[in-house]
């Protein structure tokens, strides 16, 4: 059996800040798929089957930015209205289009989420649009419908047709309240204009209004994190997210890191190591749950049960989720699903099927049961992901912070014990009975030990030869 520190972590007195070097990547993942092609006619007869899924989701992407900021590498496009309206017209006429389709109506929908880039740059009547496209989809009861975006730009007008026409949760990217730290982020608006707005919508009756934080950006010293965390509860919104600053390539922070530099502030060039990371983490997590903030998962707290954060639990099990948009990603049928992300080429793909002088000249295309499904466009198709149930379990389990054994086939639980006995030992887990219960160092290294799980089992794969092995060394230690 291989058992690696990367899968285990490494012992020590502070498993915390050493159990692991660095956080690993965003998200763990692993995937027995290959690339499968499509033809169109299969295409449009996925839209035709009713969805077997349990639950499923929207998602809708809107890959427009109007600054990039140091941090992030999903800009995408500038932002630019007519860019944005004509994406906006594609993109309601394919909602349109994919409402009606047996697929889309076989089920409801229990959330959808609108995300970017930076949605909430959209302008008022298209937000309207949006909300209007989104409705003809079967929502369920009390659905969760998600605006992402930043408070720069989201006025008053925009706010109130977002509310009217169906949108319930709105996250805004804060990333820091401090001023100083987010001008040296690229950022728009200072802390004052930011508690301010954040007050306001959080006064409405039923709307949950969420924020993201990241801790780790350069110039947030410890003592501007606490005051970042404090803000939050002054702010008054219903949730938050608590990210670690991830180093992705193309940021003008990772720039700058390889060149031996920090994009810090007039005050402070700090920026914190992935220990004093796992500090700040630690400070957010007895922050929040001192004032009796609920733990939804490793990096998510809320204030009360308005917020329900429907959308982030449910995609990490692996749910069927519709994709929309250049750059959106998903799942249909079980296949993983990826669209590109070239907006010219979106735009083509769309054009070419609806282009009347198309229809005229070749009538194959587009041809009136062609119309009954959305557009094909560019992108990426999986095959199903054979482990994708079992994989959800792991997923859901580890980000939540517990992990039920007994939802595990006993060969599997069996076959991972002494990864989990080792990860006990490094102080990032308790097993009692059939439950596996992150420590406060697991939640922290969560992405690392679910990594390090489907490592270890690629390394050591559970055979059938090796789960009868462990059947009868488990009669033999019973007996
Ligand atoms: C896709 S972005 C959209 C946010 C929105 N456009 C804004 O400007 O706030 C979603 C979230 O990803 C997080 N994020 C982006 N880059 C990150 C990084 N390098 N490390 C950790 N989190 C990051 C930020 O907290 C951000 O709010
Ligand atoms: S944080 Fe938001 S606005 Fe800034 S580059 Fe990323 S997606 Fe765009």
């Amino acid at each position: 059996m291989i058992l690696t520190p990367s899968m285990t972590g490494i012992a020590s007195p502070d498993p915390l800040q050493h159990a692991f070097k660095v956080k690993s990547a965003p998200h763990a993942g692993r995937s027995g798929s290959r690339p499968v092609f499509l033809e169109p006619q299969q295409w449009h007869q996925w839209w035709q089957q009713p969805s077997q899924a349990t639950e499923r989701a929207l998602y809708i992407h809107i890959p427009f930015c109007r600054k990039r900021c140091t941090f992030c590498n999903f800009f995408e496009n500038g932002t630019n209205p007519e860019r944005i309206s004509r994406y906006i017209k594609n993109l309601t006429q394919q909602l349109h289009i994919a409402a009606d389709t047996p697929l889309a109506q076989s089920r409801g929908f229990n959330t959808v989420y609108v995300g970017g880039g930076t949605p909430t740059d959209i302008s008022s009547d298209e937000v309207k649009q949006l909300g209007e496209a989104i409705s003809r989809f079967p929502l369920v009861d009390n659905a969760e419908v998600t605006l992402e975006g930043r408070l720069n730009g989201f006025d008053d007008d925009k706010w109130h047709n977002a509310t009217a026409n169906g949108f319930n949760r709105f996250s805004f990217g804060v990333q820091s309240f401090d001023t100083q730290v987010r001008q040296a982020a690229g950022r728009f608006d200072d802390k004052d204009f930011l508690l301010n707005r954040l007050q306001q919508l959080s006064q409405h009756p039923s709307a949950s209004i969420v924020i993201d934080l990241i801790f780790g950006l350069p110039g947030q010293t410890l003592d501007v994190w606490q005051q970042d965390l404090q803000a939050v509860i002054d702010s008054g919104v219903h949730g938050v997210d608590l990210y670690q600053l991830i180093g992705l390539s193309g940021t003008r922070i990772e720039h700058a890191r390889e060149k031996g530099k920090i994009l810090g502030t007039a005050l402070s060039e700090f920026q914190a190591d992935s220990q004093t990371r796992a500090k700040m983490y630690a400070s957010g997590a007895n922050h929040f749950e001192a004032q009796n903030w609920q733990r939804l998962s490793s990096c998510h707290w809320r204030r009360d049960s308005r917020e329900r954060s429907v959308y982030n639990s449910l995609a990490k099990s692996g749910i069927e989720i519709l994709p929309f948009g250049a750059g959106a990603g998903g799942s249909i049928h079980g296949h993983g699903c990826m669209n590109g992300r070239d907006l010219k080429k979106w735009h083509q793909a769309h054009d070419e099927v609806t282009s009347p002088n198309e229809l005229i000249a070749n009538d194959s295309i587009a041809t009136e049961p062609m119309a009954n499904a959305p557009v094909q466009v560019p992108g990426m198709l999986m095959s199903p992901n054979p482990s994708a149930s079992l994989d959800a379990i792991f997923k859901r389990g580890l980000d939540g912070g517990k992990l039920n054994l007994s939802l595990l086939p006993s060969a599997m639980a069996l076959h991972l014990s002494p990864l989990f006995s080792a990860w006990q030992n490094n102080g990032l887990a308790e097993l009692v009975q059939d439950q596996l219960t992150l420590t406060l160092a697991g939640r922290f290294w969560n992405v690392n030990m679910q990594t390090g799980l489907f490592e270890f089992l690629a390394e050591n794969p559970l055979t059938s030869e090796t789960s009868s092995q462990q059947t009868h060394s488990v009669h033999a230690i019973a007996s």
